[in-house]
């Protein structure tokens, strides 16, 4: 018997729709070429969910999500419903269900295709090569700490607490490890463990991780450092670990690498296999409806689906690969492409994707 995942489909607002169907185009070929089954389901979820069912996540689409093995989303939110109240606004969907999936951290890959080397701002051989996965702790770290102002001594303060507890950083510490293994076994685990306590914590509990990692090369890099090996030497990283806020940061910088928004996929995970995955873009409301975005985030969030949640990691390549020749043929979406008169559509890409693969 064939095997058989389930996936939910939430595609939202704006472009989410458009860039999920050329997705699902990538879902039945996979079907095709290995003889698997996915079965998907569809739910309302974002602003449409506002419109039509009264808030933003409604029962069935998370029920939907819980009986799936792993969720694809489009993007959510736009200027029609900025100005409700907060639990009438898309982004509070975006909250709720990763806080009712547990996903905990989040993965973002910045892959450097070599063709689009020149859309970065460094310079093409400091980009050579560059192939790396940012792991985000989600759940902890000074976003969540007690915040509050106070006067002290008629001076006004504001104050912002950090605070991890150990199993929160051994569950991701672990997952960024399982993942380096399926890769270039090299984890660099990022902390401030000079200066900040909860990274003297982060450190002691990566090093005890790391003794049933041993075929994992682990490097400590302080934040700071970081930010600076990104730009210098980014082709020498493979998996990134690290929490809430230096990932923030991180990922955005490492995102940057590779030049465009439309290209970069992401992924949530909890415990066990299951996650969400999406393009790192929002709905892009400008350009909603004209058929002109590029579905490539979503499609490599499908491929990044295949090799996290289901192990595939033959198809999942099969798809990246279609990705970079389409894109060495000289195939562009406008907002990749140096001509805009010879940019190609949405469902265009999408076609030449699925025809590579
Ligand atoms: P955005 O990512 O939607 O758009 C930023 C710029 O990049 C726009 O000029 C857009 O046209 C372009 N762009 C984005 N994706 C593209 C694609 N696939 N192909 C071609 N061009 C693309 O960010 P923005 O404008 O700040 O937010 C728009 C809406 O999306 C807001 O309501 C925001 O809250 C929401 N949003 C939702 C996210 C999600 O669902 N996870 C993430 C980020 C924003
Ligand atoms: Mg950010």
């Amino acid at each position: 018997m064939a095997e058989t995942k389930r996936i939910a489909i939430i595609a939202g607002d704006g472009i989410g729709p458009e860039v999920v169907a050329e997705a699902v185009k990538v879902l039945r070929k996979t079907e095709e070429l290995f003889g698997v089954k996915l079965e998907t389901e569809s739910g309302l979820f974002g602003g449409i969910a506002i419109d039509e069912r009264g808030t933003p996540l409604p029962e069935d689409t998370l029920e939907m999500c819980k009986r799936a093995d792993a969720v694809l989303l489009g993007a959510v939110g736009g200027p029609k419903w900025d100005n409700n109240p907060k639990e009438l606004r898309p982004e509070t969907g975006l909250l709720g269900i990763r806080k009712a999936l547990g996903l905990f951290s989040n993965i973002r890959p910045a892959v450097v295709f070599d063709c689009l080397k020149e859309a970065s701002t460094l310079k093409p051989e400091v980009l050579e090569g560059t192939d790396l996965i940012v792991v985000r702790e989600l759940t902890g770290g000074i976003y969540f700490g007690d915040k509050y102002r106070e006067q002290r001594n008629g001076v006004e303060h504001a104050v912002d607490t950090c605070v991890y507890n150990v199993n929160e950083v051994e569950r991701i510490v672990r997952q960024a490890f399982e993942i380096a293994r399926t890769r270039r076994k090299k984890l660099a685990s990022v902390d401030k463990a000079n200066v900040l306590e909860t990274s003297r914590l982060w450190r002691e509990t990566v090093v005890r991780v790391a003794a049933d990692y041993p075929d994992v090369e682990l490097e400590h890099v302080l934040v700071d450092n970081c930010a600076m090996q990104l730009l210098r030497r980014p082709a020498s990283f493979d998996v990134i670990v690290t929490e809430n806020m230096f990932g923030d940061i991180l990922s955005d910088e490492a995102a940057m690498l590779t030049g465009s928004i439309g290209m970069l996929s992401s992924a949530s995970l909890g415990e066990g296999s299951f996650g969400l995955y999406e393009p790192v873009h929002g709905s892009a409301p400008d350009i909603a409806g004209q058929g002109i975005a590029n579905p490539i985030a979503t499609i490599l969030s499908v491929a990044l689906m295949f090799k996290l949640s289901f192990g595939w990691h033959e198809a999942g390549d099969v798809i990246e690969n279609a990705v970079k020749s389409v894109l060495d043929a000289g195939h562009r979406t406008a907002d990749i492409a140096v001509d805009k008169s010879k940019a190609i559509g949405t469902s265009a890409m999408g076609d030449l994707i699925v025809a590579a693969m």
